[in-house]
């Protein structure tokens, strides 16, 4: 028996994720258990906490979790999907479907995933805190000179980035398996290492060495190729030849940068789903943030959530991840006739005249459309 939680959190990401309910009920999966949490705000109204006991006990209690998104009070179950069960590796495809158009001009073929160190990097602020500056000098960190003379002692703030051999290995890990994994179904098996080191020599330096010598045996015993960008030029990369990379590793923050980027080539943060893996508890949610502009509208983009749901199949190893997969490929076809099918395509998959007209689907008519195709 396999068990899925369901969180919709705040915003859109109740909309979005009740749209993935209909989908996954659609499929009707053998021996599966789907059950609803609640967290943010909701929670907060039902509950009296915005992360109550229950929810925790049914993310423990599930094989995987799908989760919408977070405005501030869901932040609280965000924290505990990734560093609470510590999901160290999050893994952003990026891919540009059959009937979707990139904005770079002459492209057809984008297929690669970002993999993103998820705990540490300058976002164990989380975990590690911030603070002023001014303590850095009474922790003995900086010199009062120094302080004087660099930061004119103006008022200010400093953030912490932690890089650990730990993370760092068991995430380049990851990203060496996923290569090969990759290269054995016709991917070119080319890893592609993210960093900053010729700034933050000791942070950055290490993940880019433990990163190399975890490839070492991958790359003489299964040829896979390692390369590496600081993140920088990588941005300008991923412009100028987005067709060739294939496994991305990157420092959060610059997974997080670099992810979002990605979405643009391949049609935009409406489409563009996520995995956070590592526990036992797999949590998968889609890019985009809670949108507090257009929520409650029922007009968000069900895509991102409903692709994170076909990652969630996919690693739970569900065979009707081939139904779902058909249907969002016929989907995505639709988008390249939009003169013919708007009826059926979310505000962001539309040409922006069509939006000035209100000639879009709303999120109930994109899922029974994706649904008529799983039918099919
Ligand atoms: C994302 C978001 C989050 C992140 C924020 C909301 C913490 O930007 O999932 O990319 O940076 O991880
Ligand atoms: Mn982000």
């Amino acid at each position: 028996m396999k068990k899925i939680c369901l969180i919709g959190g705040e915003g859109i990401g109740i909309e979005v994720i009740d749209s993935a309910y209909q989908i996954l009920r659609e499929l009707s999966l053998p021996n599966t258990e789907i059950i609803e949490a609640f967290a943010g705000e909701i929670a907060e109204k039902e509950f009296g906490n915005a992360f109550p006991q229950e929810t925790r006990a049914a993310i423990d209690d599930s094989n995987a979790i799908l989760f919408g998104a977070t405005e501030n009070k869901a932040v609280g179950t965000l924290m505990y999907l990734r560093f609470g069960l510590d999901n160290f590796a999050n893994i952003r495809p990026v891919k540009l479907y059959k009937g979707l158009r990139s904005p770079i001009k002459d492209v057809k073929n984008i297929d690669f995933i970002i993999i993103r160190e998820n705990l540490e990097g300058l976002y164990s602020v989380i975990k590690i805190g911030e603070g002023n500056i001014k303590k850095l000098v009474k922790h003995g960190i900086l010199r009062e000179d120094d302080y004087a003379e660099f930061f004119h002692q103006s008022k200010g703030y400093y953030a912490t980035k932690i890089i650990t051999e730990y993370e760092s290995k068991r995430v380049a890990k990851l990203a060496c398996e996923k290569t090969l994994e990759r290269k054995n179904t016709g991917f070119p098996g080319r890893l592609t290492i993210v960093h900053k080191a010729n700034v933050m020599l000791l942070t950055d330096g290490l993940f880019k060495k433990v990163a190399y010598s975890m490839a070492k045996d991958y790359i003489k015993n299964h040829k896979i190729k390692v390369d590496n960008y600081h993140v920088d030029i990588m941005a300008a990369n991923l412009i100028r030849y987005p067709e060739t990379y294939d496994v991305i590793l990157a420092i959060n923050e610059y997974g997080d940068i670099l992810s979002d980027l990605g979405a643009e080539l391949v049609g935009g943060m409406g489409i563009a789903p996520s995995a956070c893996i590592g526990s036992d508890h797999p949590y998968f949610e889609p890019v985009h943030g809670s949108a507090p502009d257009i929520a409650g509208k029922g007009i968000a983009n069900p895509l991102a959530a409903i692709l994170s749901l076909k990652m969630l199949l996919e690693y739970l190893k569900f065979k009707e991840v081939k139904l779902l997969e058909g249907a969002i490929e016929e989907y995505f076809l639709q988008v390249a006739d939009p003169a013919k099918n708007w009826k059926c395509l979310p505000p962001d998959l539309v040409p922006k005249i069509y939006r000035e007209q209100n000639k879009f689907a709303k999120t109930e008519k994109v899922t029974q459309n994706i649904i008529e195709k799983i039918k099919e």
